[in-house]
Formats: structure tokens, sequence, C-alpha cells
């Protein structure tokens, strides 16, 4: 009977650490796709010519940031439990203005207004900053 309940808890532990390292390597893999993304609108944004690229890579954004509101940064996860809701909530609010300034890149982009999709890309930065400061 003890062996069954060991075997049960190592299986079940087992279970777990797979469904983190899951989640975590879902937000990284994401993650790789937005710096290479966003790496590749920042060095062509002033390049009228590259617009319509970039209307693409803007939609990409877009996805990227939808795939990534519902995951939970391993920084989060391994908060005390009491300190998550609040920060799940800041990751969501920062992770849902990025994807609402992909919107505003991708029609930007589309007026053929570079400096104005340029400001938008300025902003994108620093929230990138926030949500690296607080959960990197
Ligand atoms: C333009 C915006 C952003 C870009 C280009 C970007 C890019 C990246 C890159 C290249 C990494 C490293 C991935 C690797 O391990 O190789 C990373 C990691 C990470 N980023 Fe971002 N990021 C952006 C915005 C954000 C925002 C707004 C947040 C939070 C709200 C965020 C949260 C994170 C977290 C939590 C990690 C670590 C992932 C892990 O747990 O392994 N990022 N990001």
């Amino acid at each position: 009977m003890k062996s069954l309940f060991v075997i049960l808890l190592t299986g079940l532990m087992s279970l777990n650490v797979f469904a983190q390292e899951t989640l975590h390597g879902s937000l990284e893999d994401l993650m790789k796709q937005m710096g290479d993304n966003f790496k590749a609108i920042g060095s062509t944004i002033d390049d009228p010519s590259k617009n319509q690229n970039n209307v693409l890579r803007a939609a990409d954004l877009r996805s990227i940031c939808i795939k990534s509101l519902p995951e939970v940064p391993h920084k989060i996860s391994e908060m005390p439990a009491e300190k998550q809701p609040e920060n799940l909530r800041t990751y969501q609010s920062l992770m849902a203005q990025l994807l609402l300034l992909s919107v505003d890149l991708e029609k930007s982009l589309q007026a053929n207004d570079n400096v104005g999709a340029k400001a938008i890309v300025v902003k994108m930065a620093e929230l990138r900053k926030a949500g690296h400061d607080l959960f990197k």
C-alpha cells in the first residue's frame, strides 16, 4: 500500500514538473519569436518600401501577444501564492497594452505613416523594458 502511494506521488510530481516545463518552454518560445519579429520591424521602420512586409510582421506580433496573454511567467509561478494574482494582472495588463500597440502599428504602416509607426515602436520598447524588469 505504501509503495503504491509512493509510485502515485512520484507520478503526480513528474506530471507537474512536465506541465511546468511545457508552460515555460512555450512563453520562452513565444518571446524568442517576438524578439526576432520586433528586431526585423525595428531595423526597417524608417523604410517605406518595407511597410507591406512590416504590416505582416505587426500582424504576427499581434498573434504572439494573444498567445502570450494566458501564459504564466516562470518568475510569477515561483512567487508565494498570495502574490501571484496581483502580479499576473500586471503581466496581463502589460501584454494587453502591447497587443493594442501592435494593432495601432499595423494601421500606421498600412497608412504609410512611418513617423507614427516609429513612435509606436518606441512605446513597445518601453513596455518590453517594463515587462522584463518585472518578470524576466
Ligand atoms: C516588443 C516587446 C518584447 C520583445 C521584443 C520581447 C523579447 C523577449 C526575448 C528575446 C526574450 C528572451 C527569450 C529567450 O529566452 O531566448 C524574452 C523573455 C521574456 N519576456 Fe519578453 N519581449 C517583449 C515584451 C515583453 C512583455 C511586455 C513582457 C511582460 C508583460 C515580457 C515578458 C517576458 C518574460 C517573462 C520573459 C522570460 C520568459 C521565460 O520565463 O523563459 N516580454 N522577451
